[in-house]
């Protein structure tokens, strides 16, 4: 609901007091053209087609803010010139090749142009070469880029690279006379447009980014479109499927678009994958990574009996969070017949994680999601390599670092040279590995409300502060007599004579003083910047709105229960909403829907990991499954949504739900299983045909539903453990995480994402040891040995090395015994 109350054309609409009026119409479904504008993102102003008369003042409705009482109107004579007049330069020049452009049906300067009525041009200016770009994954053509720096806007505003810039066309001016003729928003947009092209900020012909193609899925017309998509089909020519991208937790809304793969093969093929990107933006797994599926299925009917009797004589069931929760509750009715030990070590730490955060919050989940961290203006995460564990929630933070004017704080032992450029008020804290708890009890102390707190932790907290004399050096004004020597007339005799008086003036001085300060342990033994306090001062100046995201680090440190409690804790006593990274696709719903075992039996069935008889999505098992992307069901994403998802390609194979028909637990399809989710841990029930899937205009989700968070009964302790000082890892330390664009080995499997498998080093690393890239290492750690090849990664700086899990042949889970730092000794081969 509104705050106030405006009126457009008449109608009286409702809005938020400061809600650009763009928005606001929108939002009650009035249209005003608008080219430049990206919802989410801060007005650029570089179209002016969305002129409005407001209280008698023409004003641009992307960056015009709504007042109660405004009465808005969205044409006027006056507009009207402007906007034909925009569209007619938008059109000068613009090469007529839309029979081959990719962008054609789906363009937004062909929709502008007949909406607005263009049938002539009154312009013209000559025409500079510009050359076509290849840019790895993208391809910008100059020549058809209308400079409305969407795709700029998108990459500083929503993903943080900020790899984009205009730069200019070397245009030569234009004809004088047009300014004087010309409506004058049409004529400076134009001049402005003259100048420019798209660039890189690199300032080289190479793009080093991290690859999510929302510039090109923003571009409004053909000029930026992905490599892999160019010259592959017409826009109106796929059938757009909606689904959940099955990679993360983010559980991002996208569209496989899909086709006949040609004239000979009349099977679906996905040629891209769409996102509603107003509103949801992809990283580049979810944008690139769609053909996982597992292809040329049929009905193996004597491995399908084979499966079944593995089944029967099986007592345990290993298997990995990329399943729906579908599959996740045959799982458990097949576990409740038989007694089978589900194993899936992953959602075991998050859902044991999850138990003890609700034994103190009293909530049976976090309480936040990523559009509420998106919105607040004050960040803080722990525990997480938030760039690859979920890019949504880097953009969740470079949106409030960039949008919000926001501010943040990024405890992590990665060096990552991608979150430090997110914003110079985002401060990484770059500490030791197994010095989480510390960093939460940093939040409490600067953040927690003391007289709320449990008493044994504000005396811990306090145990860290001491004062210490320090000697500060100012500048202080100082009084200064001086001596001048001036001619006045002396009275006795008459005569001028010299004489000297005495003047005084205020002048700067240092000095140095020694004053008591508050000396705060914490800092030091996480290694904290030396200016973090003054830093931190600064930082939260007008800051209202504060979030804390954390992730699987806190999941498999050998303390979690306790990094859990203090989550709770900062949630409940230092007014942070919490939000916590569910470590794969559905992590979430599996914690909540299985019962879990730690440990495994005799004899196991695998589900898309290995067992004794192994299912597979990958088709590298003793029978073929679906992948996600060929089946119909629901995800449950981190911001603690039930997702639907539909099958993009057929499949022609056996399903779980086949199997489990096999062995009594009746259904006809998976989705007879979505209304028996268990309600009783926040899901609905509800029919999976009767989910909707959608966004309003006003940019609300309506996709699935919301877990309900349920209360769940606590005891009055609160009681935390104290800091174990004695916690380290020491030597060579390596990390189990993944490269930005890959989780596991289904976008391993996929033929756009191309990360190398091997050891990740940074070059920082390389360069102060004698190893090179591609030199063959083995790792030892004290729970395995892998050799592999080095992978140099100018996308993290320090000396961690990156172990990545998403090729299992390398087998890297392996060297870690559960937390996701281990020590290490790594010699060439
Ligand atoms: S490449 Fe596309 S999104 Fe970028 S400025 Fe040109 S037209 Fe706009
Ligand atoms: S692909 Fe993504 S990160 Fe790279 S330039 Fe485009 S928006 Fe920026
Ligand atoms: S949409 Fe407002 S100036 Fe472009």
């Amino acid at each position: 609901m509104g705050n106030i109350t405006i009126n457009i054309d008449g109608k009286e609409i409702e809005t938020q007091e400061g809600e650009f009026l763009l928005n606001a119409a929108r939002a009650n479904d009035i249209f005003i053209p608008a080219i430049c504008y990206l919802t989410r993102c801060s007005p650029t102003l570089a179209c002016r087609i969305c002129l409005v008369e407001a209280d008698g003042k023409q004003v641009y409705a992307c960056n015009a803010k709504a007042k109660d009482g405004m009465n808005i109107t969205t044409t006027t004579e006056t507009i009207e010139k402007e906007k034909r007049a925009i569209m007619e330069v938008y059109d000068v020049n613009h090469p007529l090749q839309c029979g081959v452009c990719d962008q054609s049906g789906e363009c937004e300067l062909q929709n502008y142009t007949l909406e607005i009525g263009v049938d002539s041009q009154s312009y013209a200016v000559a025409d500079v070469a510009r050359e076509s770009k290849d840019w790895g994954h993208l391809h910008y053509d100059p020549g058809l880029c209308i400079v409305c720096e969407r795709c700029v806007t998108a990459c500083k505003d929503m993903i943080g690279d900020n790899s984009l810039k205009t730069v200019a066309r070397g245009a030569g001016p234009l004809d004088a006379e047009y300014k004087a003729e010309m409506p004058k928003d049409a004529y400076a947009m134009w001049n402005k447009l003259n100048k420019s092209v798209i660039g890189l900020t690199s300032g080289e012909d190479m793009l080093d980014c991290t690859s999510c193609g929302e510039c090109s899925a923003v571009c409004p017309v053909g000029a930026l479109v992905d490599t892999q998509y160019m010259y592959k089909t017409n826009a109106w020519e796929t059938k757009q499927i909606p689904a959940t991208c099955g990679h993360c937790s983010a559980g991002c809304q996208i569209t496989y678009d899909v086709k006949h793969t040609s004239i000979e093969n009349p099977e679906d093929k996905i040629y891209r994958v769409m996102n509603e990107w107003n509103y949801v933006s992809l990283c580049g797994a979810g944008r690139y990574g769609f053909d996982y599926q597992n292809k040329d299925v049929t009905k193996d009917e004597e491995a399908f009996n084979k499966a079944v009797e593995a089944f029967k004589k099986a007592d345990t069931i290993n298997f990995t969070s990329t399943i729906t929760n579908e599959e996740a509750v045959i799982l458990e009715r097949l576990k409740d017949k038989y007694g089978y030990k589900l194993v899936n070590n992953e959602a075991k730490s998050f859902q044991t994680f999850l138990k003890d955060y609700s034994e103190v919050s009293g909530t049976s989940l976090y309480g936040s999601d990523l559009k509420e961290t998106m919105n607040s203006n004050f960040i803080v995460s722990v525990g997480t390599a938030i760039k690859s564990d979920n890019p949504n929630a880097r953009y969740a933070l470079n949106n409030s670092l960039t949008v919000n004017k926001g501010a943040g704080l990024y405890f992590h032992p990665l060096a990552d040279p991608v979150v430090d450029g997110l914003s110079k008020n985002l401060m990484s804290i770059n500490h030791k590995p197994l010095q989480e708890e510390i960093a939460l009890y940093l939040v409490l102390d600067l953040f927690g409300d003391k007289t709320k707190l449990p008493s044994d932790v504000v005396s811990h907290l306090a145990s860290f502060h001491s004062t210490k004399t320090v000697t500060v050096t100012e500048t202080i004004k100082e009084k200064v007599i001086e001596i001048v020597k001036e001619m006045k007339v002396n009275k006795e005799t008459g005569e001028e004579e010299e004489v000297e008086v005495e003047k005084s003036k205020m002048v700067p001085k240092k000095v140095s003083k020694e004053v008591e300060v508050d000396d705060n342990r914490l800092l030091e033994l996480l290694d904290a910047p030396k200016n973090f306090t003054e830093a931190l001062a600064k930082f939260l100046k007008k800051k209202d709105s504060f979030s804390l995201v954390v992730g699987a680090d806190l999941y498999t440190h050998p303390n979690s229960k306790n990094l859990a409690r203090l989550v709770a804790l900062c949630e409940k006593y230092a007014n942070f909403k919490v939000v916590m990274i569910p470590t794969l696709t559905n992590t979430l719903g599996v914690s909540l829907i299985n019962e879990l075992s730690s440990d495994a039996g005799s004899y196991s069935i695998g589900y898309n990991t290995a067992g004794d008889f192994t299912l597979s999505a990958l088709g590298d098992g003793d029978l073929d499954m679906p992948a996600i992307n060929q089946q119909e069901g629901t995800l449950t994403s981190i911001n603690k949504r039930v997702n639907p998802t539909n099958a993009a390609i057929g499949y022609g194979g056996y399903e779980l739900s086949d199997i489990a028909n096999a062995l009594g637990i009746k259904s006809e399809n998976t989705i007879d299983f979505t209304k028996e989710l268990p309600v009783s841990k926040g899901f609905k029930s509800v029919n999976f045909d009767d989910l909707p899937d959608y966004y309003t205009n006003a940019g609300e989700e309506v996709r699935g539903y919301e877990l309900e968070n349920i209360a769940v009964s606590v005891s009055d302790d609160e009681s935390v453990t104290v800091i174990d000082e004695s916690l380290s890892l020491e030597g060579e330390i390596i990390y189990s995480v993944n490269p930005v664009r890959q989780f596991s080995e289904f976008t391993d499997k996929t033929t756009n994402l191309d990360e190398e498998s091997g050891i990740y080093m940074s070059e920082e690393y390389l360069s102060s040891s004698e190893l090179n890239a591609g030199d063959s290492v083995t790792i030892k750690s004290e729970s395995g040995t892998l050799t592999a090849k080095i992978v140099s990664d100018n996308k993290i700086t320090g000396k961690i090395v990156c172990l990545p899990t998403f090729d299992s042949k390398l087998n890297s889970e392996a060297m870690f015994s559960a937390y996701r730092f281990a020590t290490a000794s790594i010699e060439k081969v």
